[in-house]
């Protein structure tokens, strides 16, 4: 099979190097040649980092990293069997990259989506051919997590979602399929996480130190609320709680927060740009729970 993966961030550059591992040609595309350079160094890498544990031959890290261009060019794209997007979480920008997109891809080519909170019937609306549509949401770091949520919008044809499971099953994941409702799962489930953690610091209660503490020594997750909001990214996380909330008629339930607003705002995005919750510049302090 032959991807197409828009957008080299934290996601694309997980999704294409899971998707080149399991034997398909990828082409990963930016917008922006600094992304590219950097999920190359990144890929390289982490193909580099398997290959020295003993969990990948030099031979196969080799034919993996053949199997992927990185390009600015949907040129490239002429012959996709599959071509999934992991931009920025906007609607419009991801609406209009499809309607590039179909111009260039063949008539059989699906259409995919890693959007983790955008209506998959929304996206797919913008499309001239919106049954060949569908959201494949990839957790990060893609290569890591095995959950991937397949989300077919109200226009996709039957059949789609449960080949694309199979599919998915095929690059060594555990699919499950979600109806197209905002935040489908994980991120449904999550938003009442961070939120009531977001309130509870606000509210005086505990540090967020205290609060990651002791939800992942007492509470058993893998990750406290704020250390897992600044690895997601501010700047994705927050646009996420908005278009959540936004998707739910405004619930309170789900109301973001002015805390993270503001760090959103102040480009304070976590650990992609040195500051979030946490400093993490060289020689910052951490606070102690
Ligand atoms: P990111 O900010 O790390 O990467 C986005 C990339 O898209 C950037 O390299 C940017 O240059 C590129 N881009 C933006 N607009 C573009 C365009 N019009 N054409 C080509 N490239 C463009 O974002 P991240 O974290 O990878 O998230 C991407 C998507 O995946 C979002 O929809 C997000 O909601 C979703 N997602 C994010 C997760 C996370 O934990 N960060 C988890 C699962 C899904």
């Amino acid at each position: 099979m032959i991807v197409g993966i828009i957008g080299s961030g934290a996601m694309g550059t997980g999704i294409a190097q899971v998707l080149a591992t399991a034997g398909h040609k990828v082409h990963l595309l930016d917008k922006n040649a600094k992304a590219l350079e950097r999920a190359a160094q990144n890929i390289k890498d982490t193909l580099g980092k398997l290959s020295k544990k003993g969990k990948l031959s030099e031979i196969d890290a080799a034919e993996i990293l053949d199997r992927l261009n990185f390009t600015e060019a949907y040129q490239d794209f002429g012959s996709c069997d599959l071509v999934l997007e992991a931009v920025v979480e906007d609607l419009e920008v991801k609406q209009n990259l499809f309607r590039e997109v179909e111009m260039i891809v063949p008539e059989y080519c699906i259409l995919a989506s890693n959007t983790s909170s955008l209506s998959i019937a929304s996206i797919a609306a913008a499309c001239e051919k919106p049954e060949r549509f569908i959201g494949i949401h990839f957790f990060n770091p893609a290569p890591v997590m095995p959950l991937v949520e397949i989300i077919p919008a109200v226009q996709t044809r039957e059949g789609l979602a449960e080949e694309m499971k199979q599919q998915v099953q095929s690059w060594g994941k555990m699919p499950v399929i979600v109806k197209d409702t905002p935040g489908f799962i994980v991120n449904r489930v999550a938003r009442p996480f961070y939120g009531e953690a977001l309130r509870i610091l606000e509210e005086g209660i505990a540090e967020m130190a205290t609060i990651d503490w002791a939800m992942t020594n007492l509470g058993g997750f893998k990750m406290g609320p704020f250390t897992l909001m600044d690895f997601i990214g501010h700047d994705v996380n927050y646009r996420v709680t908005e278009s959540v909330f936004a998707s739910f008629f405004y619930d309170p339930r789900y109301k973001p927060s002015f805390t993270q607003k503001r760090l959103f705002e102040a480009g304070y995005y976590g650990k992609k740009s040195g500051r979030g919750f946490y400093d993490y510049r060289e020689g910052a302090t951490q606070s102690e729970p």
